[in-house]
């Protein structure tokens, strides 16, 4: 149950290694990075809230034996040591490296932070407020991990000078409410997609050390491996009801969220090029890679997966790209009509990326998988 990072070994409850790493944040908030990590837009992670009552009331009878396997696994906590920097941290020259990589690079830790730490968040409030022994014990690892995740990058960021206030994120950020359902499907596709990025990228790197510029990437690896088993708890938790993914209306918003989730992602990677470019990395295959894999996975618990190969999808989601560009360079602008238009442009683009007909996908009986790439 413990934060490990770089400077703490011992923490003995998630609350006691939140307060340390908001302690640490506090020691070297940037004002910047907090208010990055603050934004709302349609494309920054958000926090989120839900009803708890409803959620408490989840019964894993039907997926029991699987159930008690993937908590057996989480309790003996195979990553309790691995978030903690030792000798193969490099050192690192913030002050020499590219201006525009260490702006998209920081851009990229912060949001990173965010989205663990919004995990953490959700994750721990779920077990604060609930009393049936299944669902707490699970929101209580996962939060365990998330704080860890968060607590690590926290500790990169601080090295270049710059933290996150996330002691102030957890007071001020606003949160959005989702329907129970709907945080199933959105969790569980962000803790897989997370997945998928993590492992790609250091597949990527160990093939092609030399473009490894910073540390952080080395422990992706085992990280990603604490997403995956979050992600296997959503899918099974969304298999303890039939409904939740075979009705119709169901199926709709999965496919809703899929496409949200991938377009973001397009979107967002796209707008850090620098990024990208240190790293080796083509965006737009990185992107289908990531897709292609979470589509994959995904085959666990959805009916249906988006077909990213199908003749509009690319297309459907530059013309997505330029229309949140110009609404960014819009609002910069102060343009009433420059953001109408992108936003209605977006809008447009997003309904052309839903109405592509998805492809139909048979769930297997059993649903456990293993991390394979
Ligand atoms: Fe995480
Ligand atoms: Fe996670």
């Amino acid at each position: 149950m413990n934060i490990q990072t770089g400077h703490s070994a011992d923490a003995t409850t998630v609350e006691e290694g939140l307060a340390r790493v908001e302690a640490q944040a506090a020691d070297f908030t940037s004002e910047d990075a907090t208010a990055l990590a603050m934004e709302n837009t349609l494309l920054t992670p958000r926090f989120y809230t839900t009803d708890f009552d409803e959620m408490d009331a989840l019964d894993v009878t039907p997926v029991r034996e699987d159930w008690d396997k993937l908590i057996a696994q989480m309790v003996s906590d195979p990553n309790k040591g691995h978030f903690k920097k030792n000798e193969d941290w490099d050192h690192i020259d913030w002050d020499g490296m590219d201006p525009e990589l260490k702006k998209e690079f920081i851009d990229f830790l912060v949001s990173s932070c965010t989205a663990e730490f919004s995990g953490c968040v959700l994750y721990k409030e779920m077990k604060r407020r609930g009393n049936n022994p299944d669902v707490t014990q699970l929101f209580q690892l996962m939060a365990r991990d998330e704080a860890r995740h968060a607590g690590f990058i926290n500790d990169a960021l601080r090295e270049a000078g710059i933290a996150v206030n996330l002691g102030f994120l957890t007071k001020e950020k606003k949160y959005t409410y989702f329907r129970p359902k709907f945080i199933y499907y959105a969790t569980y596709l962000s803790e897989k997609i997370g997945y998928a990025r993590y492992i790609t990228i250091y597949r990527h790197l160990e093939a092609n050390p030399d473009q490894r510029f910073h540390p952080i990437f080395k422990w992706f690896k085992e990280w990603c491996n604490d997403e995956f088993s979050h992600g296997e708890a959503f899918a099974l938790l969304m298999r303890t009801d039939p409904k939740l993914t075979e009705s119709h209306v169901n199926k709709l918003w999965i496919k809703f969220f899929l496409t949200a989730v991938y377009g973001t992602m397009w979107v967002r990677d796209h707008a850090r090029p620098a990024f990208h470019e240190a790293l080796g990395v083509d965006i737009d295959w990185y992107d289908q890679e990531v897709f292609r894999k979470t589509s994959t996975i995904a085959r666990q618990v959805f009916p249906l997966e988006l077909d990213i190969d199908h003749p509009r999808w690319k297309p459907t989601l530059r013309r997505l790209e330029a229309a949140f560009n110009d609404l960014d360079a819009a609002k910069a602008r102060g343009s009433l009509l420059g953001r109408l238009t992108g936003s209605a442009r977006a809008g447009l683009a997003f309904a052309s990326l839903y109405t592509i007909p998805s492809k139909r996908n048979e769930v297997p009986a059993s649903v456990r998988l293993e991390p394979a790439y």
